[in-house]
């Protein structure tokens, strides 16, 4: 990975820290999104440490606010000039309905709208550095559909159906993505970590937040998925497809419906203001 650029979100804990971690130590030039200076300083620094790879950087950004990814994006445009790899790996678990900076439901904004944005914002420049790829950290809890009557949960909320179907919107949006970059050198997969020990249960807190921090694998594991594709030769050429343990696997009957996923698309342009 020596003289590549990784851009990766939510890399202060579990999976992307371990993946930013060993991307590091194969000599990749990281560049890590944090909302919060403190334990991104932190961070940064345990990285260096563990990795002896002094070219670890930090920007600032909230996936929850449109206006942070757009200065975020264009912050990384004006230090770097070439992006390999964007991992889109944060997100968030909760039981309660909260809304992000825009007034969006919070896990539609945070783990579906966040990455639609940052990735359409960083296509220029990854287009510009191709062979490039785009890595979207999805879930096994992808199952059912898209509430496109009520996408927010306005009228009744479940933690478990609005993040099932933020993660199914991941997986839907690749597919689509994939087919609209065809030729240009940019892949785009979704990862899957399986289940592990991390802080995803903080903003659910109680029994959730307790058994996400006991369940599972260390996010060591987790990180498998997203550091093969981010790195090996063996997928350089694979896109659109959705990964666990390293392998492609069959995801939802849903994830593979392109009216769902064109339906989506169009959604989400509307709430992102894109042309
Ligand atoms: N753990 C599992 O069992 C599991 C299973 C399937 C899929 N996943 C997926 O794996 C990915 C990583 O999760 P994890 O388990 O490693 O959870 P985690 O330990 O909670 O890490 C999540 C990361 O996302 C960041 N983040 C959350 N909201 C953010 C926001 N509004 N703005 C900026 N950064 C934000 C967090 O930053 P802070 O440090 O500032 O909070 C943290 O760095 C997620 O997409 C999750 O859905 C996890």
């Amino acid at each position: 990975m020596k003289n590549k650029i990784v851009l990766i979100t939510g890399a202060t804990s579990g999976i992307g820290k371990e993946t930013a971690l060993v991307l590091a130590k194969l000599g990749a030039t990281i560049v890590f999104t944090t909302r919060d200076n403190l334990k991104g300083e932190k961070t940064k620094k345990e990285l260096i440490v563990a990795t002896n790879n002094k070219d670890i950087h930090m920007l600032k950004c909230n996936l929850a606010s449109f206006e942070s990814i757009k200065n975020c994006c264009k912050e990384f445009k004006s230090k770097y000039d070439k992006l390999h790899v964007l991992i889109n790996n944060a997100g968030i678990w909760d039981f309660k309905r909260r809304e992000s900076k825009d007034g969006i439901e919070n896990i539609f904004a945070t783990n579906y709208l966040a990455p639609f944005l940052m990735t359409n914002l960083l296509l220029d420049v990854l287009k510009k550095s191709s062979p490039s790829r785009i890595i979207n950290v999805t879930s096994g809890m992808h199952y059912g559909t898209i509430n496109f009557e009520d996408i927010e949960f306005k009228q009744k909320f479940s933690g478990a159906k609005a993040y099932r179907q933020s993660k199914l919107g991941l997986i839907l949006y690749t597919r689509l993505l994939a087919k609209k970059l065809e030729g240009t050198g940019v892949t785009v997969n979704t990862a899957h970590p399986g289940m592990n020990k991390t802080d995803l249960g903080r903003d659910a807190g109680g029994f959730s937040k307790m058994i996400f921090k006991m369940m599972g694998k260390d996010p060591k594991i987790g990180a498998e998925t997203s550091i093969y594709l981010a790195s090996s030769a063996e997928v350089k050429n694979i896109t659109g497809e959705y990964f666990a343990k390293k392998k492609i696997k069959k995801s939802s009957k849903e994830s593979y419906d392109m009216e769902l996923a064109e339906k989506l698309w169009d959604v989400s342009k509307k709430y992102l203001k894109l042309d």
